[in-house]
């Protein structure tokens, strides 16, 4: 039984007890309309209260059920029956109250709270809508302004913010089932239902404006549509009229492709976090973290450490050094209180728990270390032995590298089984990704100690193999050389950018390159030069940027100018001289490629690099493939990530296409084996 009622004199409990979330599913709403029928007939109850067993309210519905055809009774019914109920019903919340379970919420007479409650509608950020009343009754609380933001970002609010809202009627302290019965008791005979209530009367042109915002940040996708036209319809048709639309939209939406993409990403952040049960491991007790290398990465580190109540030692190779580590961070701080994103005392409580050092010696009371220097082997190799000789036993190792082997890292310190890699991205403070690199001998334990970081900083964590730019940057170095080609076939960097965004890609790969930094590729493919077979496809338009200075942003110049700080429209005169000679240079006959080909050919390239390292263990499920491209790269959310891009494609063309790709790139080409990839 999922639901079970319990009596408190002449107050119904009506507890919800569908472990781990109390997910909506069909035996909940069974038992919610059994329950709701015996408050109705029973003489002896006078109001009801609705209560989820352990940690939540309802943390939402069961995502699978939205992939298949509704069994009824839908939410919907249940709905309709607790608004119908001549006696009050009251939801008294506690954890998390969204979706599906807000909703319900929302349908009662009064909402309570303990004071740790978080309620909101994230569907959208499933590709969905709420299709149970939930655009209809916010608004008839917040306003259509409001609620077009609540709806379309998905944003969850603590109980105190909700309450301000009048989202819900007041937080309790203590004990809430007692609250919650003493509460219901205390309501009026009268059914006190949102629907009856009048949307606020807005200025037209307030509501107009948080609707473009809401397009605008949802990039006018199209559950973000359906949102803004539900939640404007509470101002301008009856409940019932706009009620139907909503639901209209909803089962429309759940059944889109979009929908299927989102709940596949959904899952698939979910499974990353799951290690083999054949290895189970307790992770290490961490509090201080050291950060060595207080650069770009170090510092974004130590402030997502300190963001998370971590105690960070931030060590530097000297004062100079030191000193820019310490001001950058202690800069970060002031300017999010200046921005009043932070109030200035929990900035301060951040600031205090950070200290600098250049004294190794101080690392004996780190618990978890994280190296943060020039990506040089040697140098690396150098702090990693200065790193073993000071650390206490049973410290875990990291290191940040971006393409390094951590084995080679591992090696020259005693402990190789307490070394991993922590693969952050940039800024780190920012991004969610977070690679977390096995060694050859990394203990099950430390690996575990890794993904628990992962969480306490609020990361994405994705297991990687060690090998050649982990999962992510691996991806990454296909799907540009192939932008490259494109290049030397004949399109130019703003055609290539501009089909990619248009697929959805947060940036095309050309201004990425140009904002990281040209110099850093250039370097690398310098020390490659002497390993690179000569009978390989390599396109040295980089190299010829790189030679006249065109580092990229930084530099005013790139596969782009920036005048005035901001990127031309197109490339340059020079640019496309340089692109014209490599493709001279190769015998091509550039000709116009289409953005179709294009977006085509960037894919394709991802997905057979995918099935490549798939193969070679280097991720250990398909679906982290997709997560560390959505979460780190930019990939757009909606399409799943490329192996889910793959899955929706025709079998058969989709091999010969893989085909045609690796053979247009000629000597060393791999053609990965797909059938690994979408089994
Ligand atoms: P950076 O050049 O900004 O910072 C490196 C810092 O390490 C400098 O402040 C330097 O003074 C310090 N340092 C050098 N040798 C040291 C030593 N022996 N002891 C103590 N401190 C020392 O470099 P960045 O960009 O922060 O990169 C650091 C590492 O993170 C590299 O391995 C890089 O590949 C990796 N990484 C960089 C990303 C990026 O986007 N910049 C993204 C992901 C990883």
């Amino acid at each position: 039984m999922q639901v079970r009622t319990e009596r408190d004199g002449d107050v119904l409990v009506i507890v919800i007890d569908n472990p781990p979330v109390n997910a909506g599913s069909l035996e909940v709403r069974r038992g919610l309309l059994q329950a709701l029928e015996e408050l109705e007939h029973d003489s002896g109850l006078q109001a009801g209260v609705l209560l989820g067993a352990g940690s939540s309210f309802i943390a939402g519905s069961d995502l699978r059920e939205f992939g298949q055809p509704l069994q009824a009774p839908q939410l919907p019914t249940v709905i309709a029956m607790v608004e119908a109920c001549t006696k009050p019903v009251l939801a008294a919340l506690h954890g998390a109250a969204l979706g599906g379970g807000f909703e319900l919420a929302l349908a009662c007479d009064a909402r309570i709270a303990s004071a740790e409650t978080v309620v909101g509608l994230p569907e959208v950020t499933l590709g969905i809508i709420p299709g149970a009343g939930g655009t209809q009754r916010v608004p008839r609380r917040t306003g259509v302004a409001r609620a077009l933001q609540l709806v379309c970002s998905g944003e969850r609010l603590p109980a105190s913010q909700a309450v301000a809202l009048r989202l819900i009627d007041a937080v309790v302290p203590g004990d809430l089932r007692a609250a919650a019965v003493a509460y219901a008791r205390a309501l009026p005979g009268t059914k006190q239902r949102i629907r009856d209530e009048t949307v606020p009367v807005e200025d037209p042109a307030v509501v107009e404006q948080a609707a473009q915002a809401a397009l605008r940040a949802g990039k006018g996708r199209p559950a973000v549509v359906a949102a803004i036209a539900a939640v404007r319809s509470a101002a301008t048709l009856s409940f019932d009229e706009a009620l139907a639309g909503e639901r209209a939209a909803f089962q429309r939406l759940r059944v889109s492709p979009e929908a299927f993409a989102l709940r596949h990403q959904f899952f698939a952040e979910r499974d990353a976090w799951k290690l083999p049960a054949s290895q189970p491991a307790c992770a290490r007790a961490v509090q201080v973290v050291a950060v060595i290398g207080g650069g770009t990465m170090g510092t974004g580190i130590a402030i997502s450490a300190l963001d998370a109540g971590l105690d960070v030692l931030l060590v530097e190779k000297d004062a100079p050094a030191l000193d820019t580590a310490g001001e950058r961070i202690r800069t970060h701080y002031s300017s999010r209180v200046a921005e009043g994103k932070m109030a200035a005392a929990q900035a301060q409580v951040r600031v205090v728990r950070l200290a600098l050092t250049t004294n190794w010696r101080e690392l004996a009371r780190a618990d978890l270390v994280i190296e943060a220097v020039f990506e040089d082997l040697a140098i690396k190799q150098g702090v990693f032995a200065a790193i073993d000789s000071h650390a206490r036993p049973g410290a875990v190792l990291a290191t940040n590298t971006s393409y390094l082997d951590v084995d080679a890292i591992a090696n020259v310190t005693a402990r190789p089984q307490d070394v991993l890699g922590l693969h952050f991205f940039s800024p780190a403070n920012v991004m969610r990704l977070l690679e977390v690199v096995r060694g050859g001998q990394t203990a099950p334990d430390v690996l575990a100690t890794g993904l628990a970081l992962a969480k306490r900083l609020r990361k994405q964590a994705v297991v990687a193999g060690n090998a050649f730019g982990f999962i992510g940057n691996r991806i990454y170095n296909a799907y540009r050389k192939q932008c490259e080609f494109l290049l030397e076939d004949g399109a130019w960097p703003e055609e290539v950018d501009a089909a990619l965004q248009a697929f959805g890609m947060a940036m095309g790969p050309f201004a990425v390159a140009d904002l990281s930094g040209l110099d850093i590729a250039w370097r690398m493919r310098k020390a490659q030069a002497a390993t690179r077979d000569p009978r390989e496809r390599y396109v040295p338009i980089l190299d010829g940027l790189c030679e006249q200075g065109r580092f990229g942003r930084k530099a005013g110049a790139g596969y782009y100018t920036y005048p005035d700080g901001k990127r031309a429209a197109a490339s340059d005169a020079t640019v496309r001289e340089l692109i014209t000679q490599a493709s001279a240079a190769r015998g091509i006959a550039r000709r116009a490629i289409g953005a179709p080909e294009i977006q085509r050919r960037a894919l394709l390239a991802m997905v057979n690099e995918a099935a490549l390292l798939l193969a070679e263990g280097v991720a250990s499920r398909a679906s982290d493939i997709d997560v560390v491209l959505v979460q780190g790269y930019g990939f757009p959310r909606w399409e799943g990530g490329p192996v889910f891009w793959a899955r929706q494609q025709d079998r058969a063309t989709l091999e010969s296409d893989l085909q045609a790709l690796v053979q247009a790139a000629g000597y060393g080409g791999v053609l990965g084996d797909l059938s690994v990839l979408l089994s």
